[in-house]
């Protein structure tokens, strides 16, 4: 079940986000002066968070894509999305590419490298996978890739698995495979895994 957040007692905002991811996310958007892209945004919940942090960090340089097709199992979402950005004013922070993630890497334009990738589309292993190996050459040296409900893969015994939400062992193996063929740094918050290309 989807969890509701309150952003600045002015939105509730239904998704999958823990507090914890959410400020860290935050955190993460305020350092970036260039493109985030965020595969899989639902009604916004994650993009609230990263929109604060780029409005608090570069406003003026920062700037998040919300890759969804926004048909989450048939349910239209993009409504509730541009409702829920518009009432915290983060739609000057964002691009929504409402499509799927292979179509709007088709469409990217290849100069825009990204500082920061957060992956939470399709959880099965071939649609994360897929979105990984998409969108991650894209991403600078350096930079952060993020990978959502990865609990169960090679940091087990660091990922929090107390939440209501299943494991998707899909995405947890994207997480291992990528730990163990090249990574800088690496880490956890609760079921978020974050790595450093
Ligand atoms: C778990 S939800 C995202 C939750 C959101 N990040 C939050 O914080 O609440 C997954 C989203 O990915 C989208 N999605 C799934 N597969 C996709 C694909 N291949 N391309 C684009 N969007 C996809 C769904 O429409 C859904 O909105």
């Amino acid at each position: 079940m989807p969890v509701m957040k309150n952003m600045y007692g002015k939105v509730c905002i239904e998704g999958w986000l823990t507090s914890n991811e959410g400020d860290w996310l935050m955190k993460q958007a305020r350092e970036c002066k260039g493109a985030v892209l965020e595969v899989g945004s639902y009604k916004g919940l994650s993009s609230a968070h990263i929109a604060t942090g780029i409005r608090d960090g570069f406003p003026d340089s920062a700037h998040l894509y919300c890759v969804d097709h926004f048909k989450h199992v048939g349910t239209d979402t993009y409504g509730s999305f541009v409702h829920n950005m518009n009432e915290l004013n983060f739609m000057r922070y964002i691009t929504p590419m409402r499509m799927f993630s292979d179509l709007a890497r088709k469409e990217w334009d290849e100069d825009i490298e990204l500082e920061m990738l957060f992956i939470d589309g399709d959880h099965s292993y071939d649609g994360c996978k897929a979105d990984w190996d998409a969108w991650v050459p894209l991403v600078k040296e350096g930079g952060l890739v993020i990978l959502h409900d990865a609990q169960g893969g090679v940091s087990k015994k660091e990922i929090m698995i107390s939440y209501d939400s299943k494991p998707f062992p899909g995405v947890a193996r994207v997480a291992d495979e990528f730990i163990k063929y090249k990574v800088s740094e690496w880490g956890v918050v609760d079921r978020i895994c974050w790595m450093v290309k």
